[in-house]
């Protein structure tokens, strides 16, 4: 009773929760939250192939458009990989690791032996048509060294690094090759200022301390070169763009952050100043680039990662940038896209100034010496006969100096994220563009996670659809570096201990014509019989596709129904599995033609996220059920379960108050486990007071949860008012931080789960999260045989459910039907079962479940929570359920 008593409390607490948070002023943006439409996990990752050795840390990576190898910086060593297949067993190996010397005098300056104490080769380019040019951080003492492409082995004696390459593994660092010059930026060594430097041979030039630092505490993740010179009427320079987050100068009136993501350029021609930024770049503007939710008072400061990608002409160059919260222990990620344009406007605008150093930014509205300050060395100054910048004139110059940052900031480019994704840390992307088979171009975006997974996203109408995501480790660990290879139709990701290669896509995943269109991957097309790749396909007319709506093409009579016949007793249960390959897809479930309502307790059915059960079969339940995949409102039938319920059998004797007694639903029948210790447990939303037989202690509960139910009502008045003074009083701050909490702990695999656990706080506020979406508390309770009778707590874990299946295999799966094999034959796992773990809490917030689990029951792997399994198990324990042996193998 102990334990039944605990659950009503934590069911009651959690719909405290639900209804503080349907009235938190605060909406959450989940609606904005992309799922990804389909999960691969690594066990079903088709034509992946691995580069493993003894080294670790694969970090950097070169691969030139028309080029058959992959070259990649790991510690200690480069390799030269065969593009088109990383594992064969070609590679060439440069071996370079810090000498003995090195790694002591490293051990000496403090630095970790076991992680720092390496030469990381973190820069690896091309110099010239004969040689690759590249930096290890070799012991916390940088060196260089030219690489002989051909023999793949470092041509001369390493030099001096010091200048072009940080000394430890984990600094910010950005660097580019240009006309055999090196463009470096990063704080090289932990006590120098953050610096964007230009090595000799030509004028080296670096960014400017004092009187105003160019650069606070800046962390930098990337840059590019921009050829505007190219078509340029003007005589115009080419640009160095970098990208980097540093702490923030300016006050604004309505935020304030410490930390804010910036873009910055230089001209390729600079020559520095004479006197005046004498060595110095005399071009160096930077500005704020901004990527948020203005609706949420989401400000996403923390960049990333940027790719480029250039247009036809200079002036349509885009930037995609990946964005995060300041908050470490938050987990969310944005992306923004940016036109050249823009930031070019911004760097035609005005400028920002500070008078006296302790004081913040502001707008400067003097007057603006000419020419003007920044400019890059143009016809209109050459004109002037300015043709280098040391002939600037002092007053230029010293403007320069003192205003480096730029007061207009660069908004996105439709004014909003292009993808808000919750829960999620990218950490490298790389976008492709490709023409789709209606004739529009398409970005596709690939985006790696800081747990090892790689997504796949296509944008439409300014909007990122995440087609598909893969599973590429199965200890997670962040992805470090990304490239793709139209030329080798693949992609390319490093991590700490491997170097992927997947193709761009993987078609054939998709088993119908419905799957094939619902994907939107520009890549696949259906041609009547199979999903094919359209770059491999002769006949692109032939194809159907539709990335616009991801609805239209296919025909019902393409779409075969699985025919399955399933035999009951009457009185049993019994779960007609449905499992969709598609994490969109609502299942919706007919009868004879008519949908079946499965909300109802006193309709004897309840629909989970892969299957529908029938709760004490009656005779009149028998009949054919149809479950249908439901998206893009296309309904799609997916399986057909004849079902018999026979009398032969009388069940035994009700042990239960009739089901009837229980009031309306939604409503839970959660029962005392000394009852009836094996029942499933289906908890729609609030525990009824009929829950408690004794009439004793129904008194007591009643009063408990009268009180509580004040408690909660207070508590959510408290919060309302709470939140709306913060609201007004504060606004950045405190909604961030709301909507920090209000993030699922995790879905996913276990590093944030661990992290979060036992944090009641967060895990109630993660509950709440799941409920404003319909206002409904949708809840399985699941108890092990006799668990409560221990007196086991009733623990609400969401986010438990769905677990890293990859980190240790499921246990073993009971013995019942097999399970129906869904379209999508990826995610196949020895029990075939636990290709229902991904999907299962995704979809929480639509129509599914909360799960409870038992705080102290067993060591609760937390690996098996899908509906299935727990209803096997349960089932299985039900003495009086007869299944029948194989019932599926009477498929119709
Ligand atoms: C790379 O691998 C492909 C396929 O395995 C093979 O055809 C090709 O000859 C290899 N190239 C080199 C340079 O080894
Ligand atoms: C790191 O240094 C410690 C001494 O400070 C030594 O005991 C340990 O063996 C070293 N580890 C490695 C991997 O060199
Ligand atoms: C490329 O640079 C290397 C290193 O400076 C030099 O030895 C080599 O001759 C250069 N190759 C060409 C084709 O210029
Ligand atoms: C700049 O112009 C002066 C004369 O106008 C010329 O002598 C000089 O060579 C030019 N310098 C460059 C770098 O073009
Ligand atoms: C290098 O790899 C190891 C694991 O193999 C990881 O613990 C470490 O953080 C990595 N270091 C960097 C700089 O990526
Ligand atoms: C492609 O398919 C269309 C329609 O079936 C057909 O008219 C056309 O001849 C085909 N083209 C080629 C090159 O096979
Ligand atoms: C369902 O099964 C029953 C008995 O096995 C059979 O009589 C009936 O024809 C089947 N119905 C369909 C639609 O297959």
């Amino acid at each position: 009773m102990h334990g039944a008593r605990s659950s009503a409390v934590q069911l009651l607490l959690l719909s405290c929760w639900c209804a503080a948070a349907a009235g938190y002023p605060f909406k959450t943006p989940q609606d904005l939250d992309v799922t990804p439409r389909v999960t691969v996990l690594s066990s079903g990752l088709q034509g992946c192939r691995r580069f493993h050795s003894s080294a670790v840390n694969y970090s950097s990576m070169l691969l030139e458009a028309d080029s058959e190898r992959l070259y990649v910086g790991a510690r200690g060593a480069a390799f030269a990989l065969n593009a088109s297949d990383i594992s064969a067993s070609s590679a060439l190996t440069i071996e370079w690791e810090a000498s003995h010397e090195e790694k002591s005098r490293c051990l000496l300056k403090g630095k970790d032996n076991k992680t720092e104490c390496f030469n990381h080769i973190r820069f690896l380019q091309r110099f010239n048509s004969t040689h690759l040019y590249m930096c290890g951080t070799n012991a916390f003492s940088p060196l260089c060294a030219y690489v002989d492409e051909e023999r793949f082995v470092i041509s001369s004696q390493p030099e001096e690094g010091k200048d072009k390459c940080p000394y430890s593994p984990t600094t910010g660092y950005t660097a580019l090759i240009i006309d055999q010059q090196m463009y470096s930026a990063s704080q090289y060594d932990f006590r120098s200022f953050p610096d964007i430097r230009r090595n000799s041979p030509s004028p080296t030039l670096k960014t400017e301390d004092a009187p105003t630092r160019w650069l606070n505490e800046a962390d930098f993740v990337g840059s590019a070169l921009v050829r505007e010179s190219f078509g340029s009427d003007g005589g115009d320079d080419d640009k160095i763009y970098f990208f980097f987050t540093e702490k923030s100068q300016e006050q604004t009136t309505t935020y304030s952050h410490s930390r804010v993501a910036r873009v910055a350029r230089v001209c390729k021609g600079d020559r520095g100043g004479l006197l005046t930024l004498q060595k110095r770049w005399t071009s160096f503007l930077k500005t704020r680039l901004t990527c948020s939710l203005p609706e949420y008072d989401f400000h996403f400061n923390m960049l990333r990662s940027v790719f480029v990608t250039p247009g036809d002409t200079p002036q349509d160059t885009r930037f995609y940038g990946i964005f995060g919260l300041e908050w470490k222990n938050v987990k969310a990620s944005a992306v923004c896209r940016f036109s050249l344009s823009e930031v070019q406007e911004a760097f035609q605008g005005p400028y920002m100034e500070n008078q006296d150093s302790g004081s913040k930014w502001k707008e400067y509205t003097g007057k603006i010496p000419n020419p003007r300050p920044g400019t890059c060395i143009t016809d209109a100054l050459r004109a002037r006969g300015i043709n280098v910048s040391t002939s600037l004139p002092d007053d230029v110059l010293d403007f320069v100096r003192r205003h480096p940052l730029m007061s207009r900031q660069v908004q996105p480019s439709d004014g909003r994220p292009l993808l808000f994704r919750r829960t999620t840390d990218y950490t490298r992307m790389a976008v492709r563009v490709f023409e789709g088979l209606d004739g529009q171009m398409y970005h596709i975006l690939y985006m790696g996670t800081d747990d090892g997974w790689l997504h796949k996203a296509v944008e439409v109408n300014g909007k990122l659809h995440i087609i598909e995501e893969l599973q590429l480790f199965e200890d997670p660990q962040p992805v470090n570096s990304l490239l793709i290879s139209e030329k080798q139709m693949s992609v390319y990701v490093g991590s700490p201990t491997a170097v992927v290669q997947l193709p761009l896509s993987s078609c054939r995943r998709y088993t119908s014509c419905y799957d094939c269109i619902f994907s939107r991957d520009p890549d696949c097309g259906w041609d009547g019989a199979e999903c094919v790749d359209v770059m491999t396909h002769s006949n692109r007319s032939t194809l159907i596709q539709d990335i616009q709506h991801g609805s239209m093409g296919c025909k019902q009579a393409q779409n075969g129904v699985a025919q399955r016949s399933r035999s009951v007793r009457v009185g049993d249960d019994a779960l007609l599995q449905c499992e969709l390959s598609s994490n969109l897809a609502t299942p919706v479930w007919t009868r004879e033609g008519s949908e079946v309502q499965g909300y109802d307790l006193n309709s004897g059915f309840r629909r989970g996220t892969d299957g529908l059960l029938i709760i004490e079969a009656r005779q009149d339940q028998s009949g054919t059920y149809t479950c249908h995949s439901l998206e893009n409102n296309v309904r799609v039938a997916i399986v057909s379960y004849n079902v018999t319920v026979r009398l032969d059998l009388p069940p035994p004797p009700p042990v239960e108050p009739d089901r009837d007694s229980f009031a309306t639903p939604p409503v839970a029948t959660e029962r005392a486990a000394s009852e009836r210790p094996t029942l499933p447990v289906v908890a729609n939303v609030l525990p009824s007071s009929k829950l408690l037989s004794p009439r004793s202690t129904e008194v007591v509960y009643l009063s408990l949860i009268t009180i509580l139910g004040g408690l909660c009502v207070v508590l959510t008045v408290v919060l309302v008012y709470v939140g709306f003074c913060l609201r007004v009083g504060q606004r950045g701050k405190y909604s961030l931080r709301a909507a920090a909490a209000a993030y699922p702990t995790s879905k996913r695999p276990s590093k944030t789960r661990k992290q979060h656990r036992g944090s009641a706080h967060m895990e109630l506020q993660t509950i709440s999260s799941h409920c404003n979406g319909n206002g409904l508390c949708n809840g399985v309770a699941k108890m092990h045989n006799g668990g409560l009778e221990d007196g086991g707590l009733l623990q609400i874990v969401p986010g438990e459910a769905y677990t890293s299946p990859s980190r240790e295999p499921p246990p073993p799966a009971p013995p019942l039907p097999p399970t129906p094999q869904t379209p999508s034959q990826e995610c196949d796992f020895p029990s075939g079962l636990s290709a229902t773990l991904p999907s299962v809490l995704r979809r929480m917030h639509g129509n599914s479940y909360v799960l409870l689990r038992q705080s102290d029951s067993e060591n609760t792997s937390p690996l098996c929570h899908s509906f299935s399994e727990e209803l096997n198990k349960i089932l299985e324990k039900r003495k009086h359920t007869l299944l029948l042996p194989r019932p599926d193998e009477s498929s119709v």
